[in-house]
């Protein structure tokens, strides 16, 4: 790339390079998201090239065969929660990034991950009395808890050079406050968390310490700067719940060793972060049957759970009715009231919707839709859905865009889910149907 007095501009969320200065990075589409950097390739490329020139060896796997052994390289987090995210546990020398919004209690996790297994961790934003507090009100193992205050990364670096045994695991807290000297930015900018980051995965790989990077999300959903964060790690990983809910969900979106589909849960107490184990998961918040709330099950990973949502449908004072969708996706939100609407009769446009999910669990299945739907015409006819009896209705299925409620996947599993929490399955062919469970 032709850069004029080495002046390029870099995108501050994915991390793209440009010429000149736009308003709308092309690659990503942020908006005022580029940021003029002087100088800043030339350093990161000279050492790539430094380090890659050294010790060329290709290897042939024969001659590794049988020579290494699978448990030494990948070992347990000791949270059976964490491990059933990762795969089987970490891999030596991986590097992960741990990110989520701040408060979410990343550091509350991370700090009970090192106390449980021993390691470093590198504190930059906390210092030590406040880490050695936290490690005292979780009851963790004070031994084997190393703790590193900087925010330097030539710090760990030069720690990690002179050090005789090297700790299993490294906990960087958090890539955002972290600095290279090298490098004249500040901390946060996209050439420090660029440069951070690669010096970190350099290190992991030449001295086998698996690296956590913690990396604080804005509110968009990005972990603030750089997306090009996630292309760099092995392993990225979700913290995610509603702060002032107790569940926290712990997501892999990436997994260079495992699959991407299991989720690990948490109830955050007085106590940190307790697991909630268990081959199936039940998000409640009450029992028995009432107006605006319906139950669905998902599937996460290998794991049904049985959530609730809630509805409330309110007459509307302002011009604009307002639509709130809390873990549930708002274009699909919007798709399911204009379903009701057409079928159901409910003249949204003059009512406030409000629908959430218990535990500030974030749906992504369609099956929730006829519960969805459920709970909104629940609220809005004021009375509750059931079949004769007190049992709790589960609604489950996709709805089309014509009304009809379409099969859905691992049916079989859910309905064995259905007859162990002691609840009742809701035949439905057509949203229409749902008016048959309105008893007069
Ligand atoms: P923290 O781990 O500091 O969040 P993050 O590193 O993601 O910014 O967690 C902060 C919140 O967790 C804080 O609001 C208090 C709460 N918390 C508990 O409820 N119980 C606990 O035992 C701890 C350590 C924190
Ligand atoms: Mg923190």
């Amino acid at each position: 790339m032709s850069k004029k007095n080495g002046v390029i501009f870099v995108c501050r969320n994915c991390g793209n390079e440009f010429n000149k200065w736009q308003g709308q990075c092309t690659a990503c589409n942020e908006w005022n998201s580029l940021q003029e950097i002087t100088n800043h390739k030339s350093q990161i490329t000279n050492r790539l090239q430094k380090s890659k020139r050294q010790n060329i060896e290709v290897v042939n796997l024969s001659s590794i065969e049988g020579n290494f052994d699978k448990t030494k390289i990948i070992f347990s987090s000791k949270i059976l929660e964490f491990d059933r995210v990762l795969g089987k546990g970490f891999v030596q020398g991986s590097v992960l990034l741990f990110s989520g919004e701040p408060g979410v209690g990343k550091s509350t996790l991370l700090t009970q991950l090192i106390g449980k297994i021993g390691g470093l961790y590198v504190a930059g934003e906390e210092s030590v009395e406040q880490i050695s507090l936290r490690v005292d009100r979780l009851k963790l193992k004070r031994k084997g808890f190393d703790i590193l205050q900087t925010n330097d990364l030539e710090d760990i670096v030069e720690y990690l050079n002179r050090v005789e045994k090297l700790p299993r695991i490294l906990v960087v807290d958090s890539i955002q406050v972290l600095v290279s000297s090298e490098l004249s930015s500040v901390a946060g900018s996209i050439t420090q968390i660029k440069e951070c980051a690669f010096r970190l995965i350099e290190l992991a790989k030449t001295k086998g310490v698996t690296v956590v990077i913690v990396g604080h999300v804005t509110k968009g959903g990005n972990i603030a700067g750089p997306k090009l964060l996630e292309h760099m790690v092995d392993v990225v990983l979700y913290f995610e719940g509603e702060k002032n809910g107790e569940l926290r969900f712990l997501r892999s979106v990436k997994n260079r060793f495992g699959s991407t589909n299991e989720v690990g849960v948490f109830k955050m107490n007085k106590n940190g972060l307790q697991e909630i184990r268990g081959k199936n998961l039940k998000l409640l918040e009450r029992d028995g049957v009432s107006v605006g709330s319906a139950l669905t099950i998902l599937i996460e990973g290998k794991r049904p759970i049985l959530v609730e949502i809630q509805a409330l449908v309110t007459e509307s004072f302002s011009q604009i009715p307002k639509r709130v969708f809390l873990g549930i996706d708002y274009n699909r939100g919007q798709l399911l009231m204009a379903v009701a609407q057409k079928n159901l009769g409910i003249p949204f446009y003059k009512y406030d919707v409000f629908v959430s999910v218990t535990g500030g669990m974030k749906i992504k299945e369609t099956v929730a839709d006829l519960a969805v739907v459920a709970t909104m015409y629940s609220s809005y006819i004021n009375k509750e859905l059931r079949m004769g009896n007190s049992d709790k209705l589960v609604f489950l299925g996709e709805v089309s865009l014509l009304g009809e409620v379409k099969k859905i996947r691992e049916m079989a599993k859910r309905e064995r889910e259905i007859k162990a929490w002691g609840v009742k399955l809701a035949e439905v062919k057509s949203v229409r149907d749902l008016k048959k469970f309105v008893i007069q």
